[in-house]
């Protein structure tokens, strides 16, 4: 038996999705290259050197600029949230919700004058009472926040200073979730939250396997390696050693190390060539799951702690979906126009263009649902099984959001022959337009766990006679579905299936 059949099992059904039709296998190449490391050949032009800007010796670590003017503020006029703002109490009425999943961190964004990383860390460590605990000055914390966060690309429409501020405060939210309380120390608490605030930072807008395929600087730098996580690492950390930025200068040696090693961790983590592993990793933890006298998780060595903490900090990354709908919609624009982006970038090298990233042929909403079938939702229904019941209303807004992105897709104007063809065999009557019950596909099912028998037999008489099983997965939620949709939808469910197996 391979080491990892889930991979193995998702390489099946990707292939699968992908010979359905042209848009399949559009979703399935943008969720291949995501989480797959799948090396797509492309022809490296002399022309992709040329790009890179002026060589810098390898010693230097290429992201950390001087900024003007400084920062830093006087210790004596500390704005009520690290920040001066016109808009104060508006800032404060949003800042009301900061305990809560869903705040509008585009609000908060636009209220501190485009500080949200600044005003989210300062808020939540006051909350938390971290800069007292660990004696960090407020004017060093405040200069090195505003620091890093100039240090994520104002031109970014994704990775940006509001992403890493959303991916800080879904942190803040996930460790407060009561099957976790009081598990973790503070150490660990500010590791997850420092590692949330600079896992993106100095993200120049292009895919690890961009940077690679055009023999980047940073490329070379990390030896193809998690090439863009491990640049984040290096600049969180360089800018620590900026003027009055070291918010770590209070604690012990061993302390400094152990916050290094764990931000390490989890920044790497937030690699999605890794995520499969994570994802593994994960269920097996459920599975093996332990629980005190009180009632919280059992996490009692440094490989289980770490482990929750890189896949709180890989959901929180991974969050946009389960997120009201609103907010959800905003960041879904905003990563398009940055894949659109390096598309157009690739198009002018005359290299391949990533998938997903052709402004002319993607499918904005079926990659939505891919994206969440395949990725978000395994994940998220194996976070809420480790947390249950804490993470149900997160899942629901999952579920409700991926049938509004499904309902968005645009109808194709009629089936072609084949599927007309296929409708007949099965017995489905009408044009692509009309819907029938998912009730008619539910046999299927049954045939398919049968041609996964012998894989998760042992599994599954566990697993499947689990209710919430039958309700989280994304077939549960989709009682409408037209053929297209079920064809996507089918595949959906093996991949549920795939969930049995760790
Ligand atoms: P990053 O934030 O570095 O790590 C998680 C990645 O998941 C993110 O980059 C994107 O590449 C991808 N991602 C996150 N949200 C979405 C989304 N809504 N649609 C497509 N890809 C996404
Ligand atoms: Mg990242
Ligand atoms: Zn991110």
């Amino acid at each position: 038996k391979s080491k990892f059949p889930l991979k193995e099992m998702l390489n099946r059904e990707l292939t699968q999705l992908s010979e359905t039709s042209r848009s399949g296998n559009q979703v399935s190449e943008f969720i291949a290259s995501t989480i797959l490391q799948k090396q797509h050949d492309v022809e490296i032009l002399s022309a992709a050197c040329k790009e890179e800007k002026k060589r810098r010796p390898m010693s230097q670590i290429s992201g950390v600029r001087k900024l003007s003017p400084s920062p830093s503020l006087p210790p004596t006029c500390t704005p009520r949230f690290g920040v001066n703002t016109q808009h104060e109490s508006l800032l404060a009425e949003e800042l009301e919700d900061i305990n809560r999943w869903g705040i509008d961190i585009f609000k908060i964004a636009e209220f501190s004058g485009n500080r949200p990383l600044t005003v989210i860390m300062y808020t939540i460590f006051q909350e938390r009472d971290l800069l007292k605990t660990f004696k960090i000055p407020s004017d060093t914390f405040l200069t090195f926040l505003m620091t890093l966060e100039d240090h994520y690309h104002v031109d970014m429409a994704y990775h940006n200073n509001t992403h890493a501020a959303d991916v800080v405060q879904s942190t803040h939210v996930l460790l407060s979730t009561p099957a976790l309380e009081d598990v973790f120390t503070d150490l660990e608490i500010m590791a997850a939250l420092f590692a949330s605030a600079i896992h993106d930072v100095d993200h120049p807008g292009l895919s690890n396997q961009f940077l690679i395929n055009t023999n980047s600087e940073l490329a070379l730098m990390y030896n193809d390696a998690s090439v863009l996580e491990n640049h984040h690492l290096a600049v969180g950390f360089k800018l620590l050693q900026e003027e009055n930025c070291d918010i770590f200068c209070n604690l012990s040696k061993k302390q400094r190390q152990s916050l290094r090693q764990m931000t390490i961790d989890m920044v790497l983590a937030t690699d999605m060539s890794k995520h499969m592993n994570f994802l593994a990793d994960l269920k097996t933890l459920v599975e093996t799951k332990k629980v005190t006298s009180l009632g919280v998780l059992l996490l009692d060595n440094y490989s289980d702690r770490i482990q929750v903490l890189q896949n709180m900090v890989h959901c929180a990354d991974l969050s946009n979906p389960t997120k009201p709908l609103e907010l959800y919609r905003q960041w879904t624009d905003r990563i398009m126009v940055e894949l659109f982006r390096q598309g157009d970038r690739e198009r002018d090298k005359g290299i391949d263009i990533s998938p997903m990233c052709d402004k002319h042929t993607a499918s904005v909403e079926k990659s939505q649902v891919g994206f969440i079938d395949y990725i978000v939702h395994p994940l998220w229904e194996t976070w809420a099984d480790l947390v249950h019941p804490d993470a149900q209303d997160i899942l629901d807004t999952l579920e409700d959001n991926r049938e509004w992105y499904q309902s968005m897709i645009p109808r194709s104007p009629s089936p072609t022959p084949k599927e007309q063809d296929s409708r007949a065999t099965l017995g489905i009557a009408g044009s692509a337009g009309e819907k029938f019950q998912f009730e008619l596909t539910l046999e299927e099912e049954d045939g398919e766990l049968e041609a996964e028998e012998e894989h998760t037999d042992k599994d599954r008489s566990s697993t499947m006679m689990d209710p919430r099983h039958a309700q989280t997965s994304p077939r549960g939620v989709a009682p409408v579905l037209d053929s297209r949709e079920r064809e996507l939808d089918q595949e959906a469910t093996s991949v549920s299936i795939l969930q049995l197996e760790t």
